[in-house]
């Protein structure tokens, strides 16, 4: 069987949002199709009995070149984009790895995020030590060490892109989105909403982020951020603390509705920044 080589297979496990079941399955439909219409494979969705809404998706790929192909296919982006809009999405089985990489049932990347998962509060308050003393050597970032290294797999200006036009920006006109990739490989989107007031106003960044904390995301590894604009839209100074706070030193992807505008590492963005380290 397919499946006997692990370089050729990829499962994800997908949570599909509440009420959006039938946009799920319409989209597994194109999925299907379009990877035998493309000969990259194909794809089995399989319910899990015991929770309503997750599925187990595995791909069996022709050939890992199949597997590469298919990731870097705008098409199959673009679908894969349009299933994180209604389902939370995890890697468990990597089928892109390279022959002469031992193949883990589980990947690698999600077995390395056990070790890490503290509460927010134990890695923020307690456990990420005192300047003079445990203090992480050189640059490191406040929160737990990245897992995951290679960035570039999910089109993150893409979805900051489709986010933006959800903005809710009466007064300034002033349309943000913001794309947050997670350790798990999972995003989480944000736009500007904006309000009579002016003051309660929200950025796209600081949504997505709270979002993401609030489905008990706690680890981060990059943000996307576009608006349309011929100069770079970076984040503003209250969005800076927040996704240090939460997010470490991220890596910053700017944007315009056309072209991308700039990569950043926060910790350049927010030199000398006050934290739960100086407490
Ligand atoms: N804004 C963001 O959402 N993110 C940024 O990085 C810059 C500014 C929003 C806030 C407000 O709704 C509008 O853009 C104008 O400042």
């Amino acid at each position: 069987m397919e499946s006997s080589d692990g370089r050729r297979l990829s499962v994800t496990l997908v949570d599909v949002a509440e009420g959006r079941e039938a946009e799920f399955g319409t989209l597994a439909t194109h999925f299907e199709a379009m990877l035998i219409r493309k000969e990259y494979g194909r794809v089995e969705i399989i319910r899990d009995e015991a929770m309503s809404r997750r599925f187990y998706a595995v791909r069996y790929w022709v050939d890992a070149g199949a597997a590469e192909r298919a990731h870097q296919d705008p098409e199959v982006q673009h679908i894969i984009a349009r299933m994180h809009q209604v389902a939370r999405i995890i890697h468990l089985v990597n089928g892109v790895r390279r022959a002469d990489t031992a193949v883990r049932l589980i990947d690698d990347r999600r077995a390395r995020l056990e070790p890490d998962r503290r509460s927010g509060f134990d890695r923020r308050v307690k456990n990420v030590g005192r300047p003079e003393g445990e203090r992480r050597r050189g640059d490191r970032r406040l929160g737990p060490r990245r897992v995951r290294d290679r960035a570039g797999e999910v089109d993150l200006v893409a979805a900051a892109r489709r986010a933006r036009e959800h903005a809710d920006a009466a007064f300034s006109h002033f349309k943000v989105g913001a794309a947050l990739e997670t350790g798990d490989g999972s995003v989480v989107t944000g736009c500007n909403i904006e309000n009579a007031t002016y003051g309660l106003t929200i950025c796209a960044e600081r949504v997505a982020m709270f979002k993401a904390l609030s489905e008990g995301h706690r680890i981060f590894t990059r943000i996307a951020i576009v608006a349309d604009t011929e100069s770079p839209t970076p984040p503003c100074g209250a969005c800076r603390q927040i996704l240090w706070e939460f997010g470490g030193n991220l890596e910053i992807e700017l944007a315009n509705l056309t072209e991308p505008k700039g990569r950043h590492q926060l910790k350049n963005l927010l030199p000398l920044p006050f934290d739960a380290r100086l407490l």
